[in-house]
């Protein structure tokens, strides 16, 4: 008998969205500890366009080792399909969404497939008012939003948090959590992001594209920024001293200038929490927050996601529908 498959995008050289191809490839067994889960949808983010094309853009020395060929992807929503030994916490049939293997990936993540593995402590049940398509937008970028305002900054109540790049998957997450710690949220973005920015949440919006935020902003607690690159610089006068300016991404902070001022730069890299996924759950059923869609793709037309992803611009999260809700 033939070993069962399944359909994944696949990518055989590293390249542009062209490279993404959609292919019948072996079905995933779950390991010990593991779940394999039917894919609903799956959530695009930044990294599986770095590993497209080879992460090409961060430093030698960091760069993660991909195999080709691999599978993209780290967020899903689905159904649990089979149960590895160990487990216990999940049944087949639970609804459940994640952010899997972040961020050893386990070469690529493998996520845009009509099935893949997961720990099951990587995972919590999907929040009930959400479509699969809605909760596969959720992972990455809410638990990067979490971690960093309640792992690494922790702002307290009242102080300014000002959020660059506002509008985006993690920034719009940003935006709610850090009103949910009642801070005073200032959002940056493109213009047309303003009445949702506010419908979310911000108290105040610039618009960096007509507003330099070195005339409107000063004495800021806190800073977010994910945007990052060299024009972090301007943000070091905007904070106070004491304050502090945390990168999403790689940006460029006038090192010595923040430490004279005693500006520190908390931050890290996400990782796969299911206790912390199930926070965020609560938080999303209790309709405390809520998930921007930006477009949405079926699993073949992954190669079009990422041609909308590279178009900027993105307003909450791009997703495949993999299976029709
Ligand atoms: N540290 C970590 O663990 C971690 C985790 C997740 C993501 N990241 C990184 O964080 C970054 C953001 O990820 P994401 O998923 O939120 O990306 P995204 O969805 O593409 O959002 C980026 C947002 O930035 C806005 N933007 C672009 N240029 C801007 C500028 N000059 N000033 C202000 N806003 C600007 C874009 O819209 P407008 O230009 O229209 O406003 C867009 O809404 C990526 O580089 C990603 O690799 C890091």
């Amino acid at each position: 008998m033939s070993a069962p498959t399944m359909r994944a995008i696949q990518v055989h050289a590293f390249g542009g969205p062209e490279v993404l191809t959609y292919e019948r490839v072996p079905l995933p067994e779950p390991a010990p500890g593991e779940v394999l889960i039917r894919v609903h949808a799956a959530g695009l983010n930044p990294p599986d366009w770095y590993a497209r094309t080879g992460f090409a853009t961060l430093p030698s020395t960091i760069r993660p080792e991909l195999r080709l060929p691999f599978t993209p992807g780290s967020d899903v929503s689905g159904v649990v399909a089979k149960v590895g030994s160990g487990v216990t916490q999940w049944r087949v049939g639970d609804p459940v969404f994640g952010l899997v293997r972040f961020p050893q990936l386990n070469n690529g993540g493998k996520g845009y497939a009509e099935y893949t593995t997961s720990p099951s402590a990587h995972l919590a049940r999907k929040p009930a008012n959400l479509s699969h398509i809605q909760a596969a937008a959720v992972p990455m970028s809410a638990l990067t939003a979490y971690q960093f305002l309640f792992d690494h900054i922790k702002p307290l109540p009242g102080t300014t948090v000002v959020i660059n790049g506002a509008a985006g998957g993690v920034g719009h997450f940003l935006v709610q959590l850090a009103k949910l710690r009642q801070a005073r949220v200032i959002a940056i973005a493109s213009g047309r992001h303003e009445a949702f920015l506010h419908k979310i949440g911000a108290d105040e919006f610039i618009d960096y594209t007509t507003t330099d935020v070195q005339h409107v902003l000063r004495d800021v607690d806190h800073l977010i920024d994910t945007v990052g690159g060299p024009q972090g610089h301007r943000f070091v006068p905007l904070v106070r001293t004491g304050g502090t300016i945390s990168p999403v991404f790689f940006g460029e902070y006038h090192r010595e200038e923040a430490a004279h001022r005693r500006i520190t730069l908390p931050a890290g890299q996400v990782h796969s929490d299911g206790h912390q996924m199930n926070q965020l759950a609560h938080l999303i059923e209790g309709g405390r927050i809520c998930v921007g869609v930006d477009s949405t793709y079926s699993l073949p037309d992954a190669a079009k996601a990422h041609e909308r992803a590279e178009l900027g611009h993105i307003q909450g999260k791009i997703v495949l529908s993999v299976v029709e809700e």
